[in-house]
């Protein structure tokens, strides 16, 4: 084909899953395109995992660093063996039987046939199996594991719909396959796995509650210095373009101290449900929406922080949900999207303004 527009939309309804078109997608991996797929978490950014050009594209078109490892996509077993090096361990095994295909990404002894671009040259790999129909069509489709990882620039807002992608990375890709919005809205859970059960490298679309139904669960943040959360998840990630910084919840409940610094700057709360009595009039309130519904603010967590990207402000004031299950995750996203700032009263909020404006390098 010539003068082919780029990037390629390629519309794959959920409930219309139209075998030419998935076959039209896995050839385009096949011949080793960037092909932008829904999941069930977020839009991924994928290519053939043994395509060394290809992944090579991927980091270049997302802006990531080498030192951050992507995750395989597999639909079965055979894809699974491609990858990974020799048996499952037993909690692994157990794990995969009853969370995939889902969102659950497991990471394991890496097979030395992988190219090490995908694993940043760690002997592990990171693998998962997507339960997202029109992900899985695609894969078995074409038959070989995906590389892919989420189809956002370096340390923005992870996307939740092709619109998103097409914003974010535009021509990078070669084809956007559009399947409306994602259902879960966080990327998934990665673990590592050990004798002792598994470690939460990154919370996400499975609680450790889940997760503990089946094995003894531990959080890489309580481990101490011996382990690291996942490379690449930043202190600093999935961030609006505005200086932001994190409340703890409940933080503006209930007033003391002044915040009449504020008054000649541009602040945007995202709160919950309501606008708490003890901000002032001055600010605007945008909710990321209810505590309460904890599956829902999630899947609309990252349409949020666009919405609330777009709007703008000098500075981004984000209220953390302070919820077990789901909630650790969204809070993880949340004080990432404020470098990890978080205030814990009013009182303090002067001193954290001042340092994050300082920080600002935004144009
Ligand atoms: O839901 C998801 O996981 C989405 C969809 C597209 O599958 N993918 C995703 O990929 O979020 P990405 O690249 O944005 O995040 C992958 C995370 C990174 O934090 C990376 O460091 C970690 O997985 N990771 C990959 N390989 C790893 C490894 N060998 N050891 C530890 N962490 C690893
Ligand atoms: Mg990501």
């Amino acid at each position: 084909m010539t003068n082919q527009l780029k990037p390629e939309l390629i519309s794959i309804p959920v409930d219309h899953i139209d075998r030419g078109l998935v076959s039209q997608v896995a050839g385009a991996l096949l011949e080793g395109k960037l092909v932008a797929f829904p999941t069930e978490t977020v839009y991924g950014l994928g290519c053939d995992a043994f395509n060394e050009a290809a992944i090579s594209r991927v980091f270049a078109v997302k802006g990531r660093p080498a030192t951050d490892p992507l995750i395989v996509h597999v639909a079965d077993g055979e894809m699974l063996d491609r990858v990974v090096d020799g048996q499952l361990p037993p909690v692994a095994r157990l794990l995969a039987d009853h969370f995939w295909p889902g969102p659950l990404t497991l990471v394991l002894p890496r097979n030395s046939a992988l190219p090490a671009a995908v694993t940043s040259g760690l002997p592990s790999v990171a693998v998962r199996s997507p339960s997202h129909p029109v992900a899985s069509a695609i894969l078995l489709e074409c038959g070989i594991p995906i590389a892919a990882p989420s189809a956002n620039r370096f340390g923005r807002i992870s996307p939740t719909s092709a619109e998103h992608v097409l914003a974010d990375l535009g021509d990078g890709c070669d084809v956007i396959v559009d399947s409306g919005r994602t259902q879960r809205g966080l990327e998934s859970t990665v673990v590592s796995v050990d004798e002792d059960g598994v470690v939460v490298l990154r919370h996400g679309a499975i609680p450790m509650e889940e997760l503990r139904e089946h094995c003894s669960v531990r959080a890489v943040e309580d481990e101490g210095s011996h382990l690291k959360a996942s490379p690449g998840h930043e202190a600093r990630h999935y961030s609006p373009r505005s200086p932001a910084v994190a409340v703890s919840p409940g933080a503006f409940a209930s007033g003391s101290g002044t915040l009449e610094f504020t008054a000649k700057l541009r602040v945007l709360y995202a709160g919950y449900s309501d606008r708490p009595p003890q901000i002032p009039d001055s600010w605007r309130f945008e909710p990321l929406g209810s505590a309460g519904a904890i599956d829902e603010l999630a899947r609309n967590l990252y349409e949020s922080l666009r919405r609330i990207d777009a709007i703008g402000a000098d500075v981004i004031v984000l209220e953390l949900a302070g919820e077990a299950g789901l909630g650790r995750a969204i809070d993880d996203r949340l004080t990432r999207a404020a470098s990890s700032l978080v205030v814990e009263r009013p009182e303090d909020l002067q001193a954290a303004l001042t340092q994050v404006l300082a920080e600002d390098t935004t144009p």
